[in-house]
């Protein structure tokens, strides 16, 4: 992993952390009052958005970053997922630090790194730094994929 300042990301990268940016927007988040954005860059150059989306029945809502994922396995299955980012947004403005991915959203980076077989790029935002991880695994140590089912 390594900080990176906003003028030191590539174009590419500002691109896809300013649509996770923009997510917060439509973050659906009443309870927590935590607004979190994502956005997920193909290999085809499509870029799918995603937020987290709360629900009174609090383990029925969904995390930004799984969001997107599983909106980017519906829409384009054969595509693999090159680029993650994520921003939060808390008390009016976004977080200095970045956020931390939660377990379960680790988990699925790394099901969706293993089902392409290619590296994901993981963007963290902060006000202050944002850190990029060159692969979802970087974030999750002995990891759990399909081949731990066979024994
Ligand atoms: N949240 C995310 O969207 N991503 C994470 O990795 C951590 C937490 C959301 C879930 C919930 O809507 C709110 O942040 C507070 O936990």
């Amino acid at each position: 992993m390594r900080a990176y300042q906003w003028d030191e990301l590539t174009e590419e990268q500002r691109e896809v952390v300013s649509i996770a940016k923009e997510q917060i927007h439509h973050s659906y988040c009443p309870y927590s009052h935590f607004h979190v954005g994502a956005a997920a860059k193909l290999a085809n150059g499509v870029i799918i958005p995603g937020c987290n989306q709360e629900n009174a029945a609090y383990p029925s809502g969904l995390c930004a970053e799984r969001t997107a994922l599983f909106a980017a396995g519906a829409q384009y299955p054969e595509q693999p997922v090159e680029m993650l980012a994520i921003a939060c947004y808390t008390g009016g403005h976004f977080t200095g630090e970045p956020g931390s991915p939660c377990g379960a959203c680790r988990q699925v980076m790394l099901e969706t790194e293993h089902r392409y077989g290619g590296k994901m790029q993981v963007l963290l935002y902060g006000e202050k730094e944002t850190y990029v991880f060159d692969s979802a695994s970087d974030l999750l140590p002995l990891i759990f994929v399909s081949e731990n089912l066979k024994g």
